[in-house]
């Protein structure tokens, strides 16, 4: 039995969202939504026990690490810097998942997007008018799918907006509690057979914050692609979100150089618009990590994203160069997960 989350989790995320959300915020059931959930249950999820989210304690040590239920392995890709094309690689990460895999059968591939002042994931993957998640009988949301790929974003419990510019106005604390919220309340084998995911792909928010702390405290996380541009700018800010990893004991799979090159269709020179890719290799070098690939700057890249399309699932010839790189990275990633042997921890969710 599934109900509709619509209601309660839109009533409160309208009410914490900015000045600029329509006068529906004025009902009386969003006034009550209010009063009963605001910092403790940013998303407005109705209660549900038994399997509590951890908390992350105000004082004393950082909170035991565990696995969410209903995921085998999860890797995160990140950057310390907007704009880089985190989100993009994400999804069709998440999709070349899908087809690299040496499993026996079709892998169960999950894209959770943990950008909670940005989030792109319903944009990305085409969901933007999927309408609402549903709760299953245990209050926990059950993600949405598209392209063979099961997917969760705050972007879906806001409120319905044609311009999509209400912008979340929420505080460190809330952000946090929003984060737990995403990360344990939501039914990953939701569907037939109810089976584990094999993989979540979580697409971070930039920086090096409270979403990135949060993730690093409470979850352990199997690798990370980190993905920058060869822009000083980005490059040094890649390095703080390795630090940042490290810190919090989340291993590195290796570095992705997106938008290395551009090939104009009137000749077939690779031009390294955004500079050198050497400064790049080098910065691998000096954090002795992999490079995983370098993806070029391609127009059927944005206008896929753009249109609900990621190039994964698009046959354009010029996105062929971009695919091919984005099956190594998966087959990469899957080759990373199977070296590993996974430590016995505790499951919550
Ligand atoms: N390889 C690429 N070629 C062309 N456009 C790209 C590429 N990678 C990302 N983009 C575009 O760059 C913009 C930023 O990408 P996005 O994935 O949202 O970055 P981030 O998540 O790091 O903020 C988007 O418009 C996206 O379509
Ligand atoms: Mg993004």
């Amino acid at each position: 039995m599934q109900r509709q989350a619509s209601a309660p989790i839109l009533s409160s995320v309208r009410l914490l969202i900015g000045p600029s959300c329509s006068t529906s915020v004025r009902t009386r059931s969003i006034h009550t939504s209010y009063r009963l959930r605001s910092h403790e249950n940013p998303l407005g999820i109705p209660r549900r026990n038994p399997n509590p989210a951890p908390t992350l304690p105000r004082r004393g040590g950082p909170p035991q690490k565990s696995r969410i239920k209903g995921v085998k392995q999860i890797v995160v890709v990140a950057s310390g810097k907007g704009g880089v094309g985190k989100s993009t690689v994400a999804a069709n990460l998440a999709l070349s998942l899908l087809t690299t895999s040496s499993l026996p059968r079709p892998p169960r591939i999950g894209l959770l997007d943990l950008d909670i002042f940005g989030p792109s994931v319903p944009k990305l993957m085409g969901l933007e008018n999927a309408g609402d998640p549903q709760l299953n009988e245990d209050n926990k949301l059950i993600p949405l799918q598209n392209h063979g790929v099961k997917t969760m974003s705050i972007g879906y419990l806001l409120p319905p907006n044609p311009e999509n510019d209400s912008p979340v106005v929420w505080r460190g604390m809330m952000v946090m509690k929003a984060v737990q919220q995403l990360l344990f309340d939501v039914d990953w084998t939701s569907g037939q057979g109810k089976e584990d995911l094999d993989v979540l792909v979580i697409d971070m928010p930039p920086g090096t914050g409270d979403v990135q702390l949060s993730l690093g405290q409470l979850v352990y996380v199997d690798g990370a692609v980190i993905v920058s541009t060869p822009q000083d700018v980005a490059l040094v800010d890649a390095r703080k979100g390795v630090g940042m990893f490290h810190k919090v004991s989340i291993p590195m799979i290796g570095l992705l150089l997106n938008m290395s090159h551009f090939t104009c269709s009137s000749c077939s020179t690779p031009h390294e618009l955004f500079g050198s890719s050497a400064k790049f290799e080098k910065a691998a070098n000096d954090l002795k990590l992999d490079v995983l690939g370098r993806l070029p700057l391609v127009t059927s890249v944005s206008d896929g994203g753009d249109a609900g399309r990621p190039i994964m699932v698009q046959s354009s010839k010029v996105g062929r160069e971009v695919r091919s790189t984005m099956r190594d990275v998966g087959s990469k990633v899957w080759d990373w997960f199977s070296r590993r042997s996974v430590p016995n921890l505790g499951v919550r969710g």
